[in-house]
């Protein structure tokens, strides 16, 4: 379903448990958890539509699109913050198609999606037989999207949302532990940018990473580009271009250390 029209203005819904916790009365932290991501689930699943309408329509995800109410809602209207989890950025279906069509280099592999949004990335690898595809996202809400996503694609995918980013920092998993890294669209601000760069400068030589970017400017001038390698280029769909302001096309490197 989509499109439900409601002017009332939702608690933010990463914050969702805490307001359960506030205004239900509910002390146990763990059911207010449970209830929380019953809860995100409904709300995703009334205010997205599922779309095959992209580079992998393998995958069917829970997507904002134009027939959807938010896509046009103005920002307090809406339940979620930042619903980046609910569009499928060109990056990131440049590298999962690249997934689909080369199985070959996840097969048996730990992989890990920083960044994973919809969780495509980290879905498509388990498809094609990663032994363990871990979704990351420090969002909440996407950790939900991404479980409903994996379901409903018949994956096996694992969310997390610790900040690998932080690592050694703030302590996570150690990322080098995976054989294969993606991010997908990833570079979309200078600073986040930079972050990245320097922490990829800390990811052992043995962790393969691959990126997926439609090439945006930040990305192409970075110095991160002469540690990078082409390894292919998708043209984006009428709808995907449409929805990217005239991106024509998206593609994936990979990290050379
Ligand atoms: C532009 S979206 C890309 C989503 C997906 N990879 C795709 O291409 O469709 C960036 C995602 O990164 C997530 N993100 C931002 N900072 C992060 C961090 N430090 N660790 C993990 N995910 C992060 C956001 O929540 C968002 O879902």
């Amino acid at each position: 379903m989509c499109g439900l029209d409601t002017e009332q203005t939702a608690p933010r819904l990463n914050r969702c448990t805490a307001f359960i916790v506030q205004h239900w009365g509910i002390d146990d932290t763990g059911m207010a958890a449970a209830l929380s991501k019953a809860f995100l689930r409904c709300l995703i699943r009334e205010h997205t539509q599922l779309s095959r309408d992209h580079l992998t329509p393998e995958l069917m995800l829970h997507l904002i699109t134009p027939a959807c109410h938010l896509w046009s809602a103005k920002f307090e209207n809406s339940p979620f913050d930042d619903p980046f989890w609910a569009f499928y950025w060109p990056g990131g279906q440049a590298l999962t198609r690249y997934i689909f069509d080369n199985p070959h280099v996840v097969r048996g592999k730990t992989v890990l999606d920083i960044g994973s949004g919809c969780g495509s990335s980290a879905i498509a690898a388990s498809l094609v037989g990663a032994s363990k595809a871990v979704a990351n996202d420090i969002d909440a809400v996407a950790e939900v999207a991404i479980s409903m996503n994996s379901e409903k694609n018949g994956a096996s995918v694992i969310p997390d949302t610790s900040n690998y980013l932080m690592f050694p920092t703030v302590p996570s998993p150690d990322p080098s532990r995976f054989d294969i890294i993606f991010m997908g669209d990833m570079f979309y601000d200078p600073d986040f940018t930079q972050l990245i760069d320097d922490w990829l400068a800390g990811i052992g030589r043995e962790t393969m990473v691959l990126i997926g970017d439609p090439g945006r400017l930040l990305f192409m001038e970075h110095p991160l580009m002469s540690k990078l390698k082409p390894v292919a280029r998708y043209s984006l769909n009428k709808t995907s271009q449409l929805e990217n302001n005239g991106l024509t096309d998206a593609s994936v490197w990979r990290l050379i250390m």
